[in-house]
């Protein structure tokens, strides 16, 4: 194989920290390359480095052996390299064909919507990428939002993509289309990046693998020749143990329940449709299904960022429905929300900031009607070396983290007070593989602790691992309960694809009690 790529000696340096530090990494053309490393190892600053995002410190890049100078977004198009987000850049009022098109240096008044909405579908038919060219930003699912993306790229004529954890936010069916798609371009001559914390995917998908460790490339090896356990080793530098230690369930008083539950979806159409659950201290109810099916409204409906349009939510006997955010986290509630840039974090506010948004007002950390900053500072400093939050500093801007340092920092915000009750939304997207390890068993330590924890995940092995019981979503309603045993795995897939299961589901006691 050619190679397509080179990229010599690349350094990358941020206020406090060194993004890429000497970096050289080879692409052929027409493999799939993969890019590991752990949270904040310098993945995404690299490929933005060769996708004309960031302009590097020194080092070179080579494309088919030509040295090429890329110094803005434009000039690697031009150079035949397109780069997917992990989040999307899209125009959500505009059209599939519009958002493909944009910015395009032909003259828009010159297209013909229907010529160019032929044109975009050809390139899409011609990967095996489903989507209309018709059809509004805003109507598309994630999966299929993505889909635009990489079809922009391709009708800008690139022959090098690079997707930055394009899997992170995709149901297993669409992971499956994805990859299908990726292989079919790969085949066709197209040189691919993928980022990923995934190993199991990065194992089926990747001719090669490149891990980087703090702004090193560290290793490349070929994926035949390695497995999961070396390439764990390999991004964190320890063994990796891949089994966590899980007491027996001994669940205490409700915590949670709720009770006819209904609410709306932001389309204003129904997204949960009578449903009734209740979670008891020291236990994990797990919630299984395919994204979209109204995980994120039933996490919201509980926390107050949604309201239920009728039914009724109670914490510890307490009737909380439709309460402010405010007065649920006053309950003691702590919640880990799938949009970590909306309702997760102040972006512009800085890490210490961040950390103290819900405890500021408790003590020890306020005085009187004053703060007690030197307290804050020391809880703050202790939260990030405690959970490994990699910052330059506690000033530093959220909004300049990488992805999973983000997360790490929700976490330790949520799970630094004892909550008596935790809503976990995919609590290890983005997360490495030690990262991931470590919030699964600070969730199990949380448990033991008392803590009544609802985890809703689209991650089976995740469910299965951490959870006492897993009841199963589909369009707004639950479709059954199984024990989180590896053996129901068959049941849990039918009922996520809709097909009810056997057990049915009692009345949480104290809905009973106050009926
Ligand atoms: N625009 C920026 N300004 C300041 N610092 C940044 C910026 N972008 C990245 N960094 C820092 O550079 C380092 C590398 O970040 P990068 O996003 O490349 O990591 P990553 O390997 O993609 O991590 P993750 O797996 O968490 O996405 C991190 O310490 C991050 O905080
Ligand atoms: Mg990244």
């Amino acid at each position: 194989m050619n190679e397509k790529v080179r990229m010599e000696g690349i350094f990358k340096r941020f206020p406090g920290v060194i993004a890429n530090d000497g970096v050289d990494l080879d692409i052929r053309e027409g493999e799939i390359h993969a890019l590991l490393g752990e949270n904040g190892a310098g993945k995404t600053t690299l490929m933005c480095v060769l996708a004309g995002i960031y302009s590097p410190d020194a080092g070179t890049i080579r494309i088919d052996g030509e040295k090429a100078l890329i110094r803005s977004p434009r000039d690697a198009i031009h150079a035949g390299i397109g780069m997917v987000h992990q989040h999307f850049m899209l125009v959500a009022p505009y059209s599939v064909a519009e958002n493909v098109t944009l910015g395009l240096n032909k003259p828009r008044f010159l297209l013909n919507e229907r010529k160019l909405e032929a044109e975009v579908g050809k390139v899409a038919q011609s990967f095996g990428i489903q989507v209309d060219p018709h059809a509004k930003i805003w109507q598309l699912s994630v999966g299929e939002q993505q889909r635009v993306e990489i079809l922009k790229s391709l009708y800008r004529g690139a022959k090098i993509l690079i997707l930055d954890e394009p899997t992170a936010v995709l149901t297993p069916q669409e992971v499956r289309e994805l990859f299908a798609t990726l292989r079919q371009m790969a085949k066709a001559g197209h040189t691919l990046v993928i980022i990923s914390h995934k190993l199991e995917e990065v194992m089926s998908l990747s001719d090669r693998i490149s891990i980087m460790r703090k702004g090193k490339r560290i290793a490349t090896v070929n994926t035949k020749d390695t497995n999961p356990t070396e390439l764990a080793r390999l991004m964190v530098g320890r063994e990796m143990l891949f089994e966590l230690h899980k007491e027996k369930a001994t669940p205490g008083d409700e915590v949670l329940s709720f009770c006819n539950l209904h609410a709306l979806s932001d389309k204003g159409l129904p997204a949960l449709r009578d449903i009734s659950l209740s979670v008891r201290s020291k236990e994990i109810v797990g919630i299984a299904g395919v994204a979209g099916n109204g995980q994120r409204e039933l996490a919201e409906v509980i926390t107050g960022l949604r309201s239920a349009t009728s039914g009724k939510v109670l914490v510890n006997g307490k009737d909380v429905t439709n309460n402010s955010p405010r007065q649920v986290i006053d309950q003691g509630v702590a919640h880990i929300p799938e949009d970590r840039k909306g309702a997760g974090t102040a972006p512009n506010l800085c890490v210490l900031d961040n950390l103290m948004l819900k405890c500021y007002r408790v003590e020890p950390f306020k005085n009187g009607p004053l703060l007690n900053l030197g307290r804050i500072r020391e809880f703050a400093a202790k939260l990030v070396k405690q959970f490994q939050i990699s910052t330059p500093s506690l000033e530093t801007p959220v909004k300049l983290l990488s992805g999973g340092n983000v997360q790490k920092l929700i976490l330790a915000r949520e799970i630094a007070t004892f909550s008596e009750l935790m809503i976990a939304v995919h609590p290890t997207r983005g997360l490495d593989v030690g990262a991931t390890e470590d919030v699964h068993q600070m969730l199990l330590e949380q448990r033991s602790k008392g803590a009544a924890i609802l985890l809703i995940s689209e991650d089976l092995d995740e469910l299965l691992a951490l959870s006492d019981r897993i009841d199963v979503i589909y369009e707004g309603k639950f479709m059954g309960e199984v024990p989180a045993d590896a053996d129901q795995i068959e049941t849990i897939g039918l009922m996520m694809a809709g097909k009810k299961g056997e057990i049915q589901q009692p009345v949480p006691a104290g809905i009973r009690a106050q009926a």
